[in-house]
């Protein structure tokens, strides 16, 4: 079942150029269309006003990518929000806004009570971005988009995210066509940047070897920083989940801006800072938010992209993201990530596919 590889975590790391793939394939054929979600005509989504993310863990932080994407791309509010504080809360519904619940495994329990919570409040619009069929989460919804991952063992979610991601910018992509907000050139360059995603992600795959000697620097480790702003700040805050699940050091994200006002007084020589500095329009904020680190004597680990120009220095260390894909960069830049966390837990020795106290599917509150 393994194959050439040692873990399912490795596996699933690897099948993301064919998860993705395979999840872009229905997107490629019909374009931007209501009917991959099963609004046929676009009835329902054309009446959306805003959108209300609910997930949970990695599901989570692909909702809080898609929240940039939503409000960048079909202008529309979205909000995005763990589904165990939701469910709890009492919330105001607008029941022109679209719940879309992200969910790998289609049974997590406090993802479903939360629909079901949404649903009480007069939400009658509901979509399930889900990669099992015909699971618990998409059957209580109006609305379903499978992801195309196949099955994903490995407790760590990898594949799922990365298709998820697929998913919700295809989402974005169809309610700014439904509301008139992309235009036939712009919905060309969003398809043609889908079709380029596998092979830049088989690129970043490559960077494995250079990812290798990082992971053996920080299997000693017991804290890790990692920062991102913009789309890429919920990248670091995946990349800090999968490290801290799977080796179990102590890894935290802050948004790069957060830095001063409070986190930084964490930062000496012995904590290791991964920041995800992609070259866009935020990069020399985050390279100022970089230097407040180096001045503490903080040893900076940084997930750059080719065309970018930074150097390596005492106490900085680069890699560069083979080639960019504009508006999907992040889905680029949470391969790294994962490598990281992965090739760590091997210098570790834990036990990557079934880390301690957590479950694949967790069906109890
Ligand atoms: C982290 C991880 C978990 C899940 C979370 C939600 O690697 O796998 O955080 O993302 O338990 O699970 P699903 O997506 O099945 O609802």
């Amino acid at each position: 079942e393994l194959g050439p590889y040692n873990h399912f975590m490795q596996k699933e790391i690897h099948e993301q150029p064919k998860a993705l793939a395979d999840t872009i394939e229905q997107v490629l054929e019909e374009g931007f269309s209501p009917a991959l979600f099963g609004d046929a005509d676009g009835e329902l989504l054309r009446q959306v006003e805003g959108v209300q993310i609910l997930a949970c863990g990695t599901s989570f932080y692909a909702g809080s990518v898609a929240k940039y994407w939503i409000e960048s791309i079909a202008k529309l509010p979205c909000t995005v929000e763990i589904a165990s504080e939701y469910r709890y809360r009492e919330a105001v519904a607008n029941p022109k806004y679209l719940i879309v619940t992200i969910s790998q495994s289609g049974e997590t329990l406090d993802t479903m009570e939360a629909l079901k919570y949404a649903q009480s409040l007069g939400h009658d619009l509901s979509l399930s971005i889900c990669n099992v069929r015909e699971s618990a989460i998409p059957r209580a919804s109006r609305l379903v988009f499978y992801t195309r991952a196949g099955a994903e063992i490995g407790v760590a979610s990898t594949k799922a995210f990365t298709t998820q991601l697929v998913a919700l910018f295809t989402l974005a992509a169809t309610l700014a066509k439904l509301g008139g907000k992309l235009n036939s050139d712009s919905e060309a360059h969003h398809l043609d940047a889908l079709r380029q995603l596998p092979g830049s992600v088989q690129h970043a795959l490559n960077l494995e070897p250079q990812i290798k000697p990082w992971a053996d620097r920080f299997s000693p480790k017991h804290h890790a920083l990692y920062l991102g702003r913009g789309v890429h700040y919920p990248i670091a805050m995946e990349g800090a989940l999968k490290l801290k699940e799977i080796t179990y050091i102590h890894a935290e994200a802050y948004a790069a801006g957060e830095l001063k006002h409070g986190p930084l007084a964490l930062v000496d020589e012995a904590m290791p800072v991964v920041v995800i500095a992609p070259n866009d329009s935020l990069l020399e904020k985050v390279k100022s938010n970089m230097q407040e680190v180096r001045a503490r004597g903080g040893e900076l680990f940084v997930f750059a992209d080719l065309d970018s120009h930074f150097g390596e220095s005492d106490g900085v260390h680069v890699i560069r993201t083979p080639r960019h894909v504009g508006v999907l960069s992040p889905i680029l830049h949470a391969i790294p990530v994962q490598l990281l966390a992965y090739h760590t837990a091997l210098a570790k020795g834990t036990d990557v596919d079934k880390p301690r106290n957590l479950a694949k599917s967790v069906t109890v509150e």
